[in-house]
């Protein structure tokens, strides 16, 4: 990990979007079909759904990366109007977020319940405490709408993000037969406890506070 690395959280945009379809597809390489640009420009405007982004600076607060830096310029550039281009939702160009993206999740709000639609690190940015961080931001959110409690689907064989389920409360609810379309592999449902519960609220806010001192000696968390 770079010294005086800062990352930073916050609610994705349309211009996130080109680096987050990298970001799921580095995270997902074996997915199909694999989530387009329109399906995450869809959500942005679905009413259920919360999505969140982690970036992250240098020490003096600029990009320390530029994304996606140009090989042929003027095509990429053409590319990138096009993709940026909002012309199905009618909302004019959208800029090209300047941030360097390096995580996402997204929960959908059904009923009483938070659903999450997706869990990414980029390969390069693992294991900092990241994941976990997204994981607690949602499960923050989801109290704060009173979600009763918060679920998923994982792939039996995907076991790294089950022991960061596991970390927060997450049992095994049921299995989705042949659920994935790629392997027709199985998915395991996995849920929290009552979010309100003592239970629940006591073990949350003491990872919490562990995760915010274990990493903040590391990078800055904001
Ligand atoms: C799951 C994922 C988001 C975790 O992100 P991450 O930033 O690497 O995870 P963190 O560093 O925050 O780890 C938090 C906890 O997760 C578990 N964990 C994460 N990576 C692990 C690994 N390689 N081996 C064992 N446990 C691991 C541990 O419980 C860890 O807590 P600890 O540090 O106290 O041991 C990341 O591996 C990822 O993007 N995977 C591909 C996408 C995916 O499968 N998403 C889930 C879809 S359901």
């Amino acid at each position: 990990m770079e010294q005086n690395t800062r990352y930073h959280i916050r609610r994705m945009k349309d211009g996130d979007i080109p680096q987050i379809v990298d970001i799921d597809r580095d995270a997902f390489p074996t997915q199909w079909p694999h989530p387009t640009p329109n399906s995450f420009r869809m959500e942005l405007r679905n009413k259920l759904a919360h999505y969140f982004v982690i970036y992250r600076d240098n020490e003096d607060g600029n990009t320390a990366d530029q994304p996606r830096p140009g090989g042929i310029k003027r095509v990429t550039s053409f590319l990138r109007h096009l993709l940026n281009h909002d012309r199905f939702f009618g909302t004019g160009p959208v800029v090209a977020s300047r941030e360097y993206l390096v995580g996402v999740v997204g929960i959908w709000m059904m009923v009483d319940e938070a659903h999450v639609t997706t869990i990414a690190v980029k390969s390069s940015h693992r294991r900092q405490g990241l994941g976990e961080w997204l994981l607690i931001v949602i499960i923050d959110l989801a109290m704060a709408l009173h979600a009763h409690s918060v679920t998923l689907e994982v792939r039996v064989s995907n076991t790294v993000p089950q022991l960061l389920y596991e970390k927060y409360g997450f049992t095994i609810a049921g299995t989705r037969i042949k659920y994935y379309q790629d392997n027709h592999e199985d998915a395991l449902i996995m849920s929290t406890d009552k979010l309100a519960s003592p239970a629940f609220q006591s073990r949350f806010q003491q990872l919490k506070e562990e995760h915010r001192k274990r990493w903040s000696q590391c990078y800055t968390l904001s």
